[in-house]
């Protein structure tokens, strides 16, 4: 039962997210974990000979010549181990009420059809995501609409893509650790909250 940890936290040891992630890791040590810093991976972006070749052989099933199946080479590493895994966790700072660009392109970079997705199929059930992020401000995770403060886009994009994808569970936990009030109010909120998670997901 592998957990796949997706990080983008470019504060790094000062990362309010961080703290995040380490209570939800300090919940998981005896269970196998494999990470993906985003920092230290080159994430492929769609350009005109990789979204050509994936049309080409998603879509119309046809076969790639060796550059195609090269332009698409980062991509299919990165579902193989996205797919390896049962609990996966993305963990990242909102950044304009939304992922930040590097998570959506990670997103965007193994959202494949006939591979993590089908319109028949749940291609990813059997399988748990979950959102860890941190903020400026506070948003609902279950209210999304054009009125502030309820434009959370992260649990917009994760609800919309993963229950797309198959997922049998997706959350995302997030809240502002911004400044000593908000910690000491929110801190223990979170962590009984990724507690919860943990004790559900992990029996
Ligand atoms: C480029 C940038 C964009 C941000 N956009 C938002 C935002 O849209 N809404 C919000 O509440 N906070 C926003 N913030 C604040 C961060 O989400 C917040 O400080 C978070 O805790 C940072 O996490 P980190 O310490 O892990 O980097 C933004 C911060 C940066 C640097």
């Amino acid at each position: 039962m592998k957990t796949l940890i997706v990080k983008y936290l470019p504060s790094g040891e000062a990362s309010n997210t961080k703290k995040l992630l380490d209570i939800f890791l300090s919940k998981i040590e005896n269970y196998p974990t494999e990470t993906v810093d985003l920092l230290n991976i080159e994430v492929p972006i769609f350009n005109e000979l990789s979204i050509k070749s994936y049309y080409k052989r998603n879509y119309n099933n046809q076969t790639l010549d060796a550059s195609e199946a090269k332009s698409l080479e980062k991509n299919d590493n990165l579902i193989k181990q996205l797919k390896s895994a049962s609990n996966i966790v993305l963990a990242c700072p909102m950044h304009n009420f939304g992922y930040p660009a590097l998570m959506k392109a990670y997103i965007d970079a193994t959202a494949f059809f006939n591979e993590t997705f089908s319109y028949e199929k749940k291609m990813m059930s059997g399988k748990k995501i979950l959102t860890i992020f941190s903020s400026g401000g506070e948003y609902s995770n279950e209210t999304f609409n054009f009125d502030y403060p309820n434009w959370n886009s992260i649990a917009l994009t994760a609800h919309a893509t993963f229950n797309f994808m198959g997922f049998d569970e997706v959350k995302t936990i997030g809240t502002s650790l911004r400044g000593e009030e908000n910690t000491i109010k929110n801190l223990p909120k979170i962590s009984n909250e990724i507690t919860d998670i943990v004790n559900k997901w992990y029996k």
